[in-house]
């Protein structure tokens, strides 16, 4: 046999014991598979458990938590999560712990952001190829061209943007606190208009829940933009008892079709405070995956978008990331303090008491956006 194929063989039956379903990875992981099981095949949990077992010893080992978004699949979201939820959630945890090490599990922007807000700590995303169509959209120089056009105008930036937007900004929000942002920057900076960059639909859904105009940039997320107000139409004619619970990146025919519009929070935090008997998530697939382990009255119809950025995160990544302290994510300083100004802004915004939803009512009057 040649040599490097014998390396490759012995080195795959060393990997096939180490990361063996054993007795005591049964015992260390059967609370996760307690709640898991009526969504996970035996099979599956055989090859996953093992890299969960060892995955939550690194983090005590290492003094690491895991931050983990709404989209992340549920072995990763229930399995691993230390602090689970949306962009916002996150960015407060990211805030308030005291671990060394912060494994984001969701894609870059955010992890970005929580390194944005602590500094001294390292702070891994597993795979740096986990970008956003949304930060993809806008450049700190785009930016400066729009604050050169608008003087005087307060600039809110989604987080879903680089560290050098965010710079180059006044506060951030997220869908969770948008309209609230708006209005408080148009009152703080005594103006009837703000700018609210990168996401176009993300700007029209909060132009429609506020009377400060808005002006936005021609930024769409990829997962949202491909439902329609059709699709919705179609799910109401095939499903009419289902509530129908739609993401603000969705255009707004989307949003003016369906019952809710909230942050990825927001929805889970609809399903299980209202337990409707069918729901339908109008956002990325692994977020009904996930609610739907709690939901246990509800039934999930699922037409849904995949996110291929967050689904570059996986069990066996985050095991490497902690394992090798690998890809560790570094923000310039001097650009890290202004957009830690911006994105503090926002942290320090008093919690709305219920995540925030957009008000249907007041979503059906259509004023638009200044697109530039
Ligand atoms: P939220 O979780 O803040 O609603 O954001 C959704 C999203 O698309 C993040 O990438
Ligand atoms: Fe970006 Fe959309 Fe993916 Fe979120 S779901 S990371 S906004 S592309």
């Amino acid at each position: 046999m040649h040599d490097g194929f014998a390396e490759v063989v012995s080195d795959r039956a060393h990997d096939a014991a180490a990361f063996a379903f054993t007795p005591e990875v049964e015992a260390d992981t059967a609370a996760i598979w307690d709640k898991l099981k009526s969504k996970v095949t035996p099979l599956e949990w055989r090859l996953n458990a093992p890299l969960i077992s060892k995955i939550n010893r690194l983090k005590r080992q290492k003094n690491a938590v895991i931050l983990a978004h709404n989209y992340m699949t549920p072995d990763i979201f229930h399995g691993v999560g230390d602090f689970v939820g949306d962009s916002l959630g996150l960015a407060r945890e990211a805030a308030r712990s005291d671990a060394k090490i912060i494994v984001q599990a969701g894609v870059h922007f955010m992890a970005e952001t929580s390194k944005i807000l602590c500094p001294d700590k390292t702070v891994l995303i597993p795979d740096l190829q986990a970008g956003c169509s949304l930060a993809a959209s806008i450049t700190a120089a785009d930016v400066r061209l729009i604050k050169a056009r608008h003087p005087g105008l307060p600039v809110i930036t989604y987080v879903n943007t680089s560290a050098e937007v965010k710079a180059e900004t006044d506060i951030c929000c997220t869908s969770a606190n948008a309209v609230q942002v708006v209005e408080q920057a148009a009152k703080a900076w005594g103006v009837s208009k703000v700018i609210l960059i990168p996401d176009e639909f993300l700007a029209r859904n909060v132009a429609r829940q506020t009377d400060v105009g808005i002006i936005s940039w021609k930024g769409r997320c990829e997962v949202h933009e491909r439902f329609s107000g059709e699709d919705i139409r179609e799910l109401r004619a095939a499903y009419p008892g289902a509530e129908i619970l739609a993401h603000p990146e969705c255009p707004t025919d989307v949003i003016e079709a369906s019952d809710f519009t909230g942050s990825t929070a927001a929805m889970t935090d609809y399903v299980m405070s209202r337990k409707p008997k069918q729901v339908v998530l109008i956002t990325e697939c692994s977020m009904a995956d996930n609610v739907a382990v709690d939901a246990v009255d509800t039934e999930f119809v699922r037409p849904c978008n995949l996110c291929p950025h967050m689904k570059r995160i996986t069990l066996q990544n985050i095991y490497d990331a902690l394992l090798h302290d690998q890809f560790e994510v570094t923000v310039d300083p001097a650009i890290s303090a202004r957009a830690r100004a911006a994105v503090q802004r926002m942290i320090d915004l008093p919690p709305p008491a219920i995540p925030a939803r957009y008000d249907l009512v007041k979503a059906r009057h259509h004023v638009d956006v200044e697109l530039i």
